[in-house]
């Protein structure tokens, strides 16, 4: 795996996902180490982000790399009109690996076609969010002590998120049976769906959360993204179509857990944060400990 990109989750087979979730118990184990103090990693960020950037930064500080980089680009020679492959072959020029979050869908396979270092997808637009998938997975694995035979239940917007595709393509691996809820207008592409149908699993759709919460292992909650809709007004009219509150969890599977890769607005109440189901924050610190273990195994000391 040395020097591949991750661009996809698609571009990792199973075997090498799982290889990265074994490295990251280790990190979890041991998460302060040297092993990058030789690197610098560059840190790209076009779109806003808190975990996904911050966690990267973490990853690489508890491995004694150094981090270049910018958290938005209008500092940059962006701005000035430069083009994502100039600015790519430059800031390869200064780093042993990219990771780059854009908010045009495609942008980092493209990245990853032109440029002499890896290049790690932090998220696409509504395209993908391979290391989110990742650490859902070992956050998944962390819970259940098994990623497979699972009824995993995908909340809120199927449509433009991004981690939500990601993980139901990855999860075709497991014999996951899917529980897609979300508005009728925000269904999970045909695209996405195509995968589970070429594995011939089981999915169900549905437009209200309240009837999947007592058969499912996983609640995996998403926000109505704001920015992925060209008509306020069609936001505004569906931005409230869920809200997990405490008292909506009477009757639920003794393992059951909630995931949610945040950022959260309104569809998770802050009194479900206590309750031992919620598992978002822990959810996001497993962030740090998968992304050093995927940035030692690309950049070959694993
Ligand atoms: N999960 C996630 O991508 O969060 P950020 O947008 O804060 O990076």
């Amino acid at each position: 795996m040395k020097n591949k990109s991750l661009v996809s989750i698609n571009d990792f087979t199973k075997e090498e996902q799982l290889r990265v979730l074994e490295a990251a118990r280790e990190f979890e184990a041991n998460p302060v180490q040297t092993i990058l103090k030789d690197h610098v990693i560059a840190s790209l960020f076009f779109e806003p982000s808190t975990r996904t950037r911050l966690s990267f930064e973490s990853a690489i500080s508890r491995l004694g790399g150094k981090i270049v980089g910018f958290s938005e680009a209008s500092n940059t020679s962006v701005k000035k009109g430069e083009s994502l492959r100039d600015t790519i072959l430059t800031i390869a020029n200064y780093s042993d690996l990219i990771v780059m979050r854009n908010p045009i869908e495609g942008s980092a396979r493209f990245a990853s076609e032109i440029s002499p270092v890896p290049i790690i997808n932090a998220g696409d637009g509504s395209n993908q969010h391979p290391t989110q998938t990742l650490l859902d997975l070992y956050s998944i694995l962390q819970t259940q002590d098994t990623l497979d035979n699972l009824h995993v239940a995908f909340v809120g917007d199927l449509k433009y998120g991004r981690t939500v595709h990601s993980l139901v393509i990855a999860l075709c691996n497991y014999n996951t049976t899917f529980h897609l809820v979300s508005p009728v207008e925000l269904k999970l592409p045909s695209s996405v769906k195509m995968h589970i149908k070429e594995k011939n699993l089981a999915y169900h759709q549905y437009t209200s959360m309240e009837e999947v919460i007592p058969n499912t292992d996983i609640l995996y909650m998403t926000r109505i993204q704001k920015e992925r809709f060209s008509d306020p007004l069609e936001f505004e009219r569906i931005k409230n179509s869920y809200n997990l509150h405490k008292d909506m969890l009477v009757d639920t599977k003794e393992n059951f857990k909630i995931l949610h890769p945040m950022p959260r607005v309104n569809e998770i109440h802050i009194n479900v944060d206590e309750d031992p189901r919620a598992y978002y924050f822990q959810q996001a610190l497993n962030g740090v400990y998968v992304r050093q273990a995927l940035l030692s195994i690309l950049l070959g000391y694993r």
